[in-house]
């Protein structure tokens, strides 16, 4: 077994002892899912495929929801990193790439290389579709969050805090999900967003005619 393959099932197992037991989005199989998409846009952008699966691996160990801070985190990944391998340029790209994907509300500036664009698009590919959706769902209920209120206006919402409590699962498609496919990177992560976006608003078409019954046939 080469040392990157190796340093690939090592990273695996760590980040499968420091995410087991998430329910809020960030389990195990998100993080096998980015990984496979990473390696699939990777191959297809000619992006170097080592650096993109240990990122991906590697990309939410740092979260602020499972450190006490973000600096805390990514403390925690250099660590790991250091230990099981002496590539500095390996490790210093791969914490470039972890310490500046966040979506943080579009805010963040572009990735500042390919591999970091592939990550990023495969992060927010996971956030898109039946699976985003899932997600979104899944998220907002470990929250304590409603599902829906019509009578919050979007202007109101968009008032608040972001991380108010008052928001509903409903109102993270505005304020985010849609929004991702015009910031994907790469040209093969923009189709697939693509797809995933059409399949969004079909469900939310969907949701709001059953919510005011207007998918009841005259019978
Ligand atoms: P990631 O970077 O892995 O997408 P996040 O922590 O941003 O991780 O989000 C985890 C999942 O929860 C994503 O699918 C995201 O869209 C969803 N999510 C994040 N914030 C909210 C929210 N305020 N309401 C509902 N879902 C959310
Ligand atoms: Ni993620």
């Amino acid at each position: 077994m080469t040392q990157q393959s190796e340093l690939i099932k090592q990273a695996e197992h760590f980040v499968k002892e420091v995410l087991s037991g998430e329910a809020s989005g960030h389990d195990w199989w998100h993080i096998e899912r980015v990984r496979n998409t990473a390696l699939e846009i990777a191959r297809k952008e000619q992006a170097d495929v080592v650096v993109c699966e240990l990122a991906a691996l590697l990309h939410d160990v740092a979260d602020e929801k499972l450190n006490d801070s973000k600096e805390a985190g990514l403390e925690k990944v250099r660590i790991w990193l250091r230990g099981h391998t002496a590539e500095s340029g390996l490790i210093d790209h791969v914490m470039e790439i972890i310490s500046t994907m966040s979506y943080n509300g579009g805010r963040n500036p572009p990735m500042k290389t390919l591999e970091g664009q592939v990550v990023q698009d495969a992060d927010r590919l996971d956030a898109l579709g039946a699976i985003g959706i899932a997600r979104t769902f899944a998220y907002s209920g470990a929250k304590g969050r409603i599902i829906h209120d019509p009578e919050l206006s979007h202007e109101v919402l968009a008032q608040e805090d972001y991380r108010s409590n008052n928001k509903s699962a409903i109102y993270h498609f505005y304020e985010k999900l849609l929004k991702l496919k015009d910031l994907m990177n790469t040209s093969y992560a923009r189709e697939l967003a693509e797809q995933r976006h059409a399949f969004m608003e079909l469900f939310l078409q969907q949701f709001y005619s059953e919510w005011t019954m207007r998918d009841q046939r005259a019978s």
